[in-house]
């Protein structure tokens, strides 16, 4: 299997994939995305991945399974078909079944837009900006079965303005976000890291 292969899990909109993306044709982040699977149909990542010429994209329906676990593993083996060495979620709004996360132990990564241990869940923008923290930011993290709560791999943080809607608050955050994922990314496939405990250290390039 290729070291530096991938498989990118999108939802929505696809603006970190769409950076992705751009980051492999302009040469700065030499992984081999592969194949891209979303749940919903209409989601614009698919269409990106599409014109951008990923050999593979495909839209698993959820539908069309018994439970989350019979979907999940749907999407596993799509993902091992490709001989896909990292899963990188990129806005994916479905939360992946223990036996999923085993089965890509140490393998799976997010991205989150809030600086972990706080905010975790499905509004980390909204909650930081409630709680009325003065940064907030991003996090790149691997993937375990408790939620929002695996290694941290990389983190930037924005400072959170007076006058932050929650979409001003989610767009700085995503400017953030769509420096810090393609980095982490190339980061990952050239000189790699192991974990201590839950540290994760970079290897020396
Ligand atoms: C990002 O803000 C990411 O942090 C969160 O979902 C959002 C996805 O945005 N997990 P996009 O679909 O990549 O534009």
């Amino acid at each position: 299997m290729n070291p530096g292969s991938i498989a990118v899990m999108a939802s929505g909109r696809g603006s970190n994939l769409a950076v992705i993306l751009d980051a492999i044709e302009a040469g700065s982040c030499p992984v081999d995305l592969r194949l891209v699977i979303s749940d919903r149909a209409g989601a614009e990542a698919l269409t990106i991945a599409r014109r951008a010429g990923v050999p593979e994209v495909v839209h698993i329906s959820p539908k069309q399974y018994a439970d989350r676990a019979a979907f999940d593993a749907a999407c596993a083996d799509a993902i091992e078909a490709a001989g896909c060495q990292w899963i990188v979620l990129a806005g994916y709004m479905r939360i992946l079944s223990p036996s999923f996360v085993q089965r890509f132990a140490g393998r799976i990564i997010n991205i989150h837009p809030a600086l972990l241990p706080s905010f975790i869940g499905a509004d980390g923008v909204g909650d930081a900006l409630t709680y009325g923290v003065k940064l907030s930011g991003c996090t790149v993290h691997l993937v375990d079965e408790v939620l929002d709560g695996g290694p941290i791999l990389a983190q930037a943080a924005v400072p959170v303005c007076d006058d932050d809607s929650r979409d001003s608050l989610h767009l700085r955050i995503q400017q953030a976000e769509h420096q810090l994922y393609p980095a982490t990314l190339t980061r990952i496939v050239t000189t790699g890291f192991r974990l201590d405990g839950r540290r994760v250290i970079w290897l020396k390039p």
